[in-house]
């Protein structure tokens, strides 16, 4: 095989049981499982084309060149997919994301997710669902999660081997629906990458961490019976948890704003009503609110009444990364 080019699309993934803390952070190495939902409607979408003639990659990101961090992080990511078949040729991305870019919604599950599928193709690589799941999560944890279909569990592992996600159920399992709601729309100001390392200075991600195969057995066992009120149980305790320790951490960091504090409470009223919706938020202030899609379009009216919320995207669960 001597494909030079190839494209593929991947969808970002919201996790219910989270992923916080490394035990390495160069491979990206958890601290516990997580387990999360892949979303249709926002897709990423990647062609890798290798060029000889290229001194370094060329990236551009929705048409935009990138330089610095952006595209040291995608040079990183393909010389590992290099590496694997002892070339070294520079190659031209590009990748377009549907959603706006200035949703608040920075996707790297989907960004590596495309990233890995579209550049092993590049490269001539034949590769398992589990293999680029493995290859996915050294580019970013989450992307591990956007490789296979549906709902999916990132499982552990404990080496670079056995640390990988697969597919627990079917996007046609659980008709769920994430209500997006959008507060801020500027790049969060911590990073996920920067979080993952100040998590141990929290003396609660000890706990968290101890608890967490608890969590995800709760979470497992609850997608798998449908069970939407152990589901948000489960899933808020877990949201949480992730920011009791980033507001303990040393810097401590405070993602929520005003408003996601008063979603996050509106949310449990309604559920209290028996509007089946829970919240889960990861690290910046936007609310994911997870509800049953036939309740989806009163959730939107609903949260679009709150005052700040300034848009709600709807997103169902999604298929697995895939060649274009
Ligand atoms: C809060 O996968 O974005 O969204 O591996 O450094 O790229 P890197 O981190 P990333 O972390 C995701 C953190 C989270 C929780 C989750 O998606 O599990």
């Amino acid at each position: 095989m001597n494909i030079q080019s190839a494209t593929a699309i991947a969808h970002p993934n919201i996790a219910f049981i989270k992923y916080w803390g490394n035990t390495s952070d160069a491979l990206r190495l958890p601290r516990n499982g997580s387990i999360s939902m892949n979303l249709q409607e926002l897709t990423t979408q990647t062609t890798v084309t290798l060029d000889p003639s290229l001194p370094k990659d060329i990236f551009d990101l929705n048409g935009v060149r990138q330089t610095g961090d952006a595209l040291r992080r995608v040079t990183d990511h393909l010389n590992l997919i290099r590496g694997i078949r002892g070339i070294s040729t520079r190659a031209h991305i590009h990748s377009q994301n549907d959603f706006p870019a200035n949703s608040g919604i920075a996707s790297s599950a989907a960004a590596f997710g495309a990233l890995t599928v579209a550049g092993v193709r590049a490269v001539g690589i034949e590769m398992s669902e589990k293999d680029l799941s493995r290859l996915a999560r050294r580019g970013s944890g989450s992307a591990c999660r956007s490789i296979p279909q549906g709902y999916v569990e990132w499982l552990r592992g404990s080496t670079d081997k056995d640390s990988y996600a697969i597919s627990i159920a079917a996007p046609d399992h659980w008709p769920l629906a994430d209500c997006i709601a959008l507060v801020d729309t500027t790049n969060k100001k911590v990073t996920s990458t920067e979080g993952h390392r100040a998590s141990s200075s929290s003396p609660v991600q000890e706990g968290r961490v101890l608890d967490a195969p608890r969590r995800l057995e709760r979470c497992r066992d609850a997608i798998m019976a449908r069970d939407f009120n152990a589901l948000a149980e489960v899933m808020e305790q877990d949201s949480n948890l992730l920011h009791a320790v980033t507001m303990t951490s040393n810097p401590a960091v405070y993602y929520w704003q005003t408003v996601t504090f008063d979603i996050m409470q509106a949310v449990i009223a309604w559920r209290q009503t028996g509007v089946p919706a829970a919240f889960t938020i990861d690290a910046g202030p936007n609310v994911h609110v997870i509800c049953e899609s036939s309740v989806s379009s009163l959730v939107r009216e609903k949260l679009l009444a709150i005052p700040g919320v300034q848009d709600v995207m709807i997103a169902h669960p999604g298929e697995k990364a895939k060649l274009a």
